[in-house]
């Protein structure tokens, strides 16, 4: 991997001869690609980077505590985290369509950094962590460091500056060998994708912060489990979703009308499509068991057994 070391240094290098002084600003997610991205910018001119870490309580259990002692205080960034939960679920309140879900938690989430941004004044540059397939997929060159911003999906469209995009020439495989390079832990950098919506949408139809929270915990055991089980690194995306649906169940010796999680697990090269996991029986049974014995409010596991196509990924 030394040509990953050398790729690195001469980024650094780079993005030091033009953003040295200059006000640059990063929108940080604890996603593989912003995360290289920020580390590798702040190599090369450390308080001069701001990251914005929007988090919309939609996270997984524990991610924005990592996140933020990561990045604040493994590498010391400049990092700016924003609580926005209630102003999300205040949004998301009465609203049960996956699309529009969609629609409000991005747009939100724009609004939410767009604020941020403007408190520090003007900003030069914008990180981004833009990767190869990205920058083939909306045709322009791919050797260029830096290009002047022109409606880059996802964020405002008044703000002035241009980006920084260090990664443009890389591959996934290649961002993480870099990541690792830049002493980004390993867990961060191998971590399964995650959508940008979060939970918001593993909680089928309204979100509350009730479902939230049992879809969190049951998701956590599930996680823990399959790394305590070292199939971490076999299983391309893995989780719990909420489908909203209730049923009559027994414990000790009462009857229970509680809710019902899915299991999710796939494997897939790209997300277009995917195989079913088969995690093994034993594993399944322990996962099963911890949820409905630590997670209240839950009587009923199901394991999603369907590939894509028909199915999606995700359950929304
Ligand atoms: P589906 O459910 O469409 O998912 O089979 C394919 C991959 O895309 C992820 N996904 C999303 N990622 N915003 C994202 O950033 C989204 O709205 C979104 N929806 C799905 C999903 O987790 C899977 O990896």
């Amino acid at each position: 991997t030394w040509e990953m070391k050398d790729f690195g240094e001469q980024k650094i290098e780079e993005i030091r001869k033009v953003a040295n002084g200059k006000k640059v600003l990063c929108a940080l997610s604890g996603g593989v690609d912003s995360s290289v991205a920020a580390v590798l910018v702040h190599k090369a001119i450390g308080d001069d980077l701001t990251c914005i870490f929007v988090d919309h309580g939609l996270l997984r259990k524990n991610e924005g505590d990592d996140v933020e002692r990561i990045f604040r205080e493994r590498f010391k960034m400049n990092l700016i985290r924003v609580n926005a939960k209630d102003r999300f679920l205040g949004k998301l309140k009465g609203v049960e369509d996956p699309e529009r879900k969609r629609k409000i938690i991005g747009e939100e989430f724009i609004r939410v950094f767009e604020e941020e941004s403007n408190k520090l004044g003007k900003i030069d540059y914008l990180v981004q962590g833009t990767i190869y397939p990205d920058v083939v997929e909306s045709g322009t060159d791919t050797s260029q460091v830096i290009k002047s911003h022109h409606n880059v999906g996802g964020l405002p469209e008044d703000i002035e500056f241009e980006l920084i995009e260090p990664l443009r020439e890389l591959f996934k495989d290649e961002v993480r060998v870099l990541g690792e390079e830049l002493g980004i832990p390993h867990d961060l950098v191998y971590r399964q994708p995650f959508p940008g919506p979060g939970l918001g949408i593993r909680v089928l139809g309204e979100v509350t912060e009730e479902k939230l929270e049992i879809v969190r915990e049951a998701d956590h055991i599930f996680r823990e489990e399959i790394a305590k089980h070292n199939l971490d690194e076999t299983i391309w995306q893995y989780f719990a979703a909420l489908p909203n649906v209730r049923s009559v169940g027994v414990m000790g010796d009462g009857r229970t009308y509680s809710h019902l999680i899915a299991l999710r697990a796939v494997n897939s090269t790209d997300g277009m499509t995917s195989e079913w996991s088969r995690i093994p029986y034993e594993v399944l049974d322990i996962v099963s068991r911890r949820i409905v014995n630590e997670v209240p409010g839950v009587n009923r596991i199901v394991y999603d057994i369907t590939s894509k196509p028909p199915s999606t990924i995700e359950w929304e």
